[in-house]
């Protein structure tokens, strides 16, 4: 009978990772008990609290032993076999009572899934420990006297770009990878997918370390980044015995151990405002998975809700995990980091809503005959209908499930191809069925004797494992700490050649690269006389080899721990065991190495060998290079190999420019707010052929590169690659508009009821000129009259304007000398708190004339208003679209165009030329503030001359005193003509006295005077 178990979680928080140490990270997660307290380390939201059903402290609190492994040095420190203790041993439990288990690991990249999943050396996670016990206790009950006999089988996928490859079996690839169908009685599974039996733990180690081999080879090969891909490890443990009727009874259960890609979120990723998100299947699973999860909750909650299994690939192959048979658990992994606060508020938030999930668990106990029988049945079934030929509405039994088409309403031809689809899908069933019942009849000794004559690639690991320690090798590095030092190459005496595999000569060479930039002759490495060389081959001379981040100029003798790059992205390091003389001394890191690369590439941004030494911006430029300048020159390649006539640049941006990129903007990350005053990498897309060019945010670019790497693979396998221009990762839409400048109009004159023209420089977002903005200010009335300079009177802001109503006309006359790839020009800007304005569009012109005029009205000055007028500015942005260049003459193709710009490959790396006019941005405020100051002073230089005029006609007229009145109104007066007026009353004041005055004292008591001295 089956029960209903919810989904048990845990959470598990790893320690700092070198670079989190480096910028001296805050720790934002504390545990206590079963309550995880996650810290906002803005202070903007009060902490956030979550229980889980285990949680687990792996941050601090731990010792390194002799062995590397990681032990309790305090009571709270959860190592690897506390974890395995309960969460694996639980799962172990289950499978002996028949239990269907899964287990998987949600979290952002980095975030520890793979070292609690499978672990790293000696700290081994809990695929491996789970393993091994389970052979213990098959051992024990054996020897025990056990009559059962017990049968382990493994399998090992990737889901990758909704596509699963078979990890023990790579030479199955298909096109699409293995089909994932589904059957009545088995589920969802992969079609064709490898399942080997093993007998004991060093089987299943090796078998792992084959699958993991594969993955590497087909990560590297494809440029794949591995972190956005699935894996799941399949274990069928059955237990075959004669139950109490003298049946013979299988007892089964399927684990399922999952490590999930990352879950970086979609903005994040960057996809945001990108029109190809769509099209980017990069995260569908994850985002099909969080789907399934809430509608799983709301039908835990009694809500009737379809849950959407068939949205991807992954929810498929874990439907019984999640809504069917299954004890699941699932280990929520986080980063202990301020930084990464955002990604581990998600990751809690997820975590909790899995916890509310419950399944529905029944012990798999059957009578061999039984489970024959029942498919047999469903064969017969299945062939009844084929012959009958008619369509089943539905071929899904399932409630949960979407509704199928309706047949009625499609076309003819739908209906063909539907039934066409169903027939092939039913006949897989058959087959399914079929292959299953003889599986079931096997006994285990010719279920073992298949697996060993479908052999292990690896087929001595340890044999291999013990030369590497005497034999000089090299071993590749991966972004993925996991794989790397996955693939090794011995290098014993004589001569290597590396390359890619010679159609025409059918060659193939020693050590096999595929992929970006790699020549059928790369290069060669020579053993000879205890000593390793590198070396260039004659008829690649261009082929790419870098040692040490330098290229490779002649041949080499190569050092213990020396970097190697093949081509675009094969990263190797050099091992001698001689030369380590038995001591390990750690290699550098596939960050570091890459990091090496790019300052050797021009881009000196803190110091590789020492994370610790450079500022906190540094450090995080340099990671984003990291990520980005290989993947730049991926891109690159690609673009040229496929000719797609793109051309891709870094560009570092100062991060307060971000802000004016408009609507594809990485969204504000919560980084510290000394961050954001630095450094952003972005990425210039240049279409050679047209002459248009884009700036891409770094994450608009890393998802186009993913898609890109899909084309590229498609490329690889001959297929045709004309996807329409809305797929095509290389291109933007005609109709894309890009920012061709911007400007701050400053505000002080405005606060002084002073008028300003200006020409202003209109400069991109590097800073660069790109033209000019003829711009206007006039004071003027709340109507809209303009003030005229004697009418306005503002000595003091301060005083003058606080409280008072202020009003401007902000004029946008016309743009000067804009680059003429650009049509549909206007400006948009933006004052104060106001809604945006926007000028006319202006179809074609490099000097376009907008002739724009805005009334801006405050009806009374408050403190902020006043700073804003005083310190602030108006910014304007000017927009285009981008019409082709039409190239004259001899069409070429992406590698000649480049070559003709001088943009050879291998320099192309190198970040763009040093912009020769670069606008100072302190420069635009000056300019305002000089003219508010001459027309100050011209106003000060007038009402000097108007007092000059006073002291003349009170001295004429022999007066001693002028009256503060008088003073006042010449010096305050809105008009000349009071001025006048004022003045032509000093002569008749007869209180003033003429010259009787004593000792400066007034003699008339009629107003406090002013004493001419
Ligand atoms: N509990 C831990 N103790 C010590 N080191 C850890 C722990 N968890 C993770 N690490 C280290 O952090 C790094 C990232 O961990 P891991 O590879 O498990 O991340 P991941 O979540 O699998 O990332 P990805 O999504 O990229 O596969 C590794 O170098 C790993 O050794
Ligand atoms: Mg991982």
């Amino acid at each position: 009978m089956a029960e209903e178990e919810s989904v048990k979680v845990a959470v598990r928080v790893r320690p700092f990772n070198k670079r989190e140490k480096a910028r001296n990270s805050t720790l934002i997660v504390e545990m206590k008990g079963a309550t995880t307290v996650l810290n906002d380390p803005s202070g903007e939201n009060d902490p956030k609290r979550f229980t889980f059903d285990y949680s687990y402290w792996s941050h601090d609190s731990f010792k390194e032993e002799a062995s590397g492994y990681l032990a309790p040095a305090k009571p709270h420190y959860a190592d690897q076999n506390m974890v395995f203790k309960d969460v694996g041993m639980g799962v172990l439990a289950n499978a002996w009572e028949g239990y269907n288990c899964s287990l998987f690991a949600y979290g952002q990249t980095g975030s520890g899934k793979s070292w609690s999943i499978v672990g790293y050396g000696p700290n081994k996670g809990i695929v491996p420990l789970f393993c091994d016990k389970l052979f213990v206790q098959i051992g024990e009950k054996t020897a025990g006297g056990e009559t059962a006999s017990f049968e382990v089988e493994f399998s090992m996928l990737e889901i990758y770009n909704e596509q699963v490859r078979d990890l023990l079996n790579p030479a199955s690839k298909r096109k699409g990878g293995l089909k994932v169908r589904q059957h009545p009685k088995l589920g969802f599974y992969a079609d064709g997918l490898k399942t080997v039996a093993v007998s004991s733990y060093q089987d299943i180690e090796n078998r792992m370390e084959e699958g993991t081999k594969n993955r590497t080879v087909a990560a590297t090969n494809m440029n794949a980044t591995s972190s956005r891909a699935h894996t799941i490890v399949g274990i069928k443990f059955t237990q075959k015995y004669q139950n109490a009727a003298g049946e013979e009874t299988a007892k089964s259960s399927v684990i399922n151990l999952v490590d999930l890609a990352g879950s970086e979120r979609a903005e994040s990723t960057g996809a945001t405002g990108d029109r190809l998100k769509e099209g980017a299947a990069i995260n569908q699973s994850l985002s099909s998975l969080g789907n399934v999860i809430s509608a799983l909750v709301d039908k835990a909650n009694g809500k009737k809700v379809r849950v959407p299994y068939r949205d991807s690939t992954l929810t498929k192959l874990l439907k019984n995990a999640l809504g069917g048979n299954s004890k699941t658990i699932m280990i929520a992994a986080i980063s202990p980091a301020d930084i990464n606060y955002d990604e581990t508020l998600s990751t809690l938030r997820y975590a909790d809503r899995a916890k509310q999930i419950k399944t529905k668990v029944a012990v798999n106990e059957d009578p061999t005959e039984k489970l024959i029988r029942e498919l047999q049945e469903e064969n017969e079934k299945l062939k009844k209908l084929l012959e009958s030929g008619g369509i089943p509405t539905k071929l899904d039994d399932d409630s949960d499930d979407e509704d199928e088409e309706d047949v009625k309403s499609l076309s003819k031809d739908e209906r063909e191809r539907i039934r066409k689809e169903m027939e092939e899908e039913m006949q897989a069933r058959i087959l399914a069925s079929q292959q299953e019942m003889e599986e079931m009849k096997k006994t285990w000794e010719e279920k073992m004797k298949q697996s060993h004559e479908s052999g292990p690639v690896v087929p001595d690991a340890g044999a291999a494992r013990k030369e590497k320690e005497t034999t000089p090798h090299l071993y590749n590095l991966n972004v993925d700490p996991q794989l790397t030092g996955m693939i090794v190459h011995l290098l014993k005496p004589g001569e290597h050649l590396v390359g890619s595999s010679n159609e025409e000569s059918g060659e193939t060479p020693c050590i096999l690269l595929k992929g970006l930039n790699i020549q059928p002759h790369h290069a060669a490495l020579i053993v000879e006389g205890g000593k390793v060389y590198l070396d260039r081959c004659q008829t690649s001379p261009d082929a790419k080899i870098m040692v040490n981040g330098q290229p490779l100029t002649e041949k080499e003798e190569l050092d213990h721990n020396d970097r190697i790059l093949f081509g675009a992205n094969h990263l190797y390091i050099f091992a001698d065991p001689k030369q380590a003389g038995g001591k390990k001394s750690p290699a550098m890191t596939y960050e570091e190495a890459q990091a090496e690369i790019n300052q050797n590439s021009g881009f000196v941004v803190g110091k590789p060998d020492s994370l610790g030494g450079s500022s906190l911006d540094e450090l995080i430029l340099q990671d984003d290079l990291v990520e980005v300048l290989p993947a730049i020159e991926q891109a690159n390649t690609m673009s040229e190999e496929m000719d797609k006539k793109v051309k891709f640049e870094v560009a570092i941006i100062p991060a307060k420019k971000m802000g004016i990129v408009g609507s594809e903007t990485e969204p504000p990350q919560r980084r510290p707010p000394e961050v954001l005053s630095t450094n952003r990498v972005m990425v210039k897309m240049r279409n050679v052929e047209l002459g248009l060019e884009y700036l891409w945010t770094k994450a608009k670019f890393m998802n186009r590169k993913y898609l890109m790497d899909e084309m590229y693979e498609s490329f690889s396998d001959g297929e045709d690659i004309n996807w329409p221009d809305e797929r095509d990762p290389f291109t933007e839409p005609p109709d894309h508009e890009e920012m061709i400048g911007a400007l701050h109009i400053y505000l002080e004159s405005i606060a002084y009821k002073i008028e300003a023209k200006e020409q202003l420089d209109l400069t991109n977002i590097k800073g660069i000129e790109v033209g000019k903005l003829n711009v206007e200010l006039w004071p003027c009335t709340q109507t809209g009259k303009v003030l005229r300079d004697e009418d306005a009177f503002v000595d003091d802001p301060e005083t003058d304007l606080k409280g008072q109503p202020i009003a401007f006309k902000v004029k946008i006359l016309n743009a000067r000398g804009l680059p003429d790839r650009f049509v549909d020009i206007y400006c948009k800007f933006k004052v104060y708190t106001m809604e945006p304005y926007q000028t006319q569009v202006i179809k074609k012109a490099i000097n376009p004339d907008f002739k724009f005029e805005q009334l801006i009205s405050f009806n009374a000055v408050d403190k902020l208003e006043l700073d804003y007028l005083l310190n602030g500015s108006i910014f304007v942005q000017l927009f285009g679209k981008q019409v082709p260049k039409k190239r004259e003459g001899k069409k070429l193709n992406t590698k000649q165009i480049m070559k003709k710009e001088g943009m050879l490959k291998g320099k192309d790396i190198g970040a763009e030329n040093v912009p020769k006019h670069t606008v100072d941005e302190g420069k635009v405020g000056y300019q305002f503030q000089v003219l508010t100051l001459k027309k100050r002073l011209e106003r000060l230089e007038k009402k000097m001359a108007q007092m000059n005029r006073v002291v003349d006609v009170a001295e004429k007229s022999s007066k001693m005193r002028v009256k503060t009145d008088t003073i006042k109104t010449v010096l305050r007066a809105k008009n000349p003509d009071a001025i006048e007026k004022a003045i032509k009353t000093i002569p008749k004041d007869k209180g003033a006295g003429d010259n009787e005055g004593v000792n400066g004292q007034p003699q008339s008591q009629e107003s406090a005077a002013c004493t001419l001295l």
